[in-house]
């Protein structure tokens, strides 16, 4: 696309707006079956046998999903610009929240794999079927360490969409100016 037409932009591509939802549905999935699962008792049947292959299948795919998504929007001359309508501490706040969740959802995940690749007593990184190879060195000193770090950083990143979910509703509802309203650029 002539980058002057820029400014007649008004979505995001089709591709970037499924991409969107899609990963928003995996990553609340992933968020709501962590902390279910982890509280289950050890007692529970499903809770190693179902819960956590599952998730280790469903966090890689998520993964996979946001680096395709990564490089469709890597210099994508059609994506809209930032709403000049929105005050600059709100523009500013979106960049950040924004570029956070997208560094979050890639660690998230990797922290996963660490932790499951380096723990002695792991069943392995299940994958729709397939066993991934475990790339780690087996040390649960460092599985301890990237169990910690997935989960701080995996709430860490619920506390961003809350407030980026926040912001998107606020700027539909809320703002008195139809023109702020970021939602309609993702629908
Ligand atoms: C965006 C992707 C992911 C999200 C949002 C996510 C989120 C979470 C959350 C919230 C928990 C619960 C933490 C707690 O309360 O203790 C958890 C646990 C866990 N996750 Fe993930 N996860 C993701 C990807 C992965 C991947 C890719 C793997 C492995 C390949 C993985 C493996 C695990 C394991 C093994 C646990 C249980 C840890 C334990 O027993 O203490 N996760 N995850
Ligand atoms: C797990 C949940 C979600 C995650 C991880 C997430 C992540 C993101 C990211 C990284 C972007 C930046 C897109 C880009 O520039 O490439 C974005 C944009 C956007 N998201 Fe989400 N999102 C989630 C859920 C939601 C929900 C539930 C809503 C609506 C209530 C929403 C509304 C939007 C809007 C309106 C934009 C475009 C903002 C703009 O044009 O400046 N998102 N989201």
């Amino acid at each position: 696309m002539n980058p002057a037409n820029q400014e007649t932009i008004d979505r995001y591509p089709t591709s970037l707006r499924v991409l969107h939802w899609v990963r928003a549905a995996l990553i609340a999935g992933l968020l709501w079956a962590g902390w279910h699962m982890t509280g289950l008792d050890d007692e529970v049947a499903s809770k190693y046998e179902l819960y956590y292959p599952w998730h280790k299948s469903f966090g890689v795919l998520a993964l996979l999903v946001v680096l395709v998504q990564i490089a469709l929007r890597w210099r994508n001359p059609t994506l809209p610009k930032p709403l000049p309508t929105l005050a600059g501490h709100e523009r500013l706040l979106s960049l950040l929240v924004q570029r956070a969740m997208y560094a979050l959802i890639v660690i998230v995940p990797l922290m996963g794999y660490s932790m499951s690749s380096t723990y002695t007593m792991s069943d392995g990184v299940f994958f729709f079927g397939v066993n991934l190879p475990e790339l780690l060195a087996k040390n649960d000193d460092w599985f301890v360490i990237f169990q910690w770090l997935h989960k701080v950083l995996a709430y860490a990143l619920l506390g961003l969409i809350l407030l980026h979910v926040a912001g998107a509703l606020k700027h539909r509802f809320v703002d008195h100016d139809p023109r702020n309203d970021v939602l309609r650029r993702m629908l």
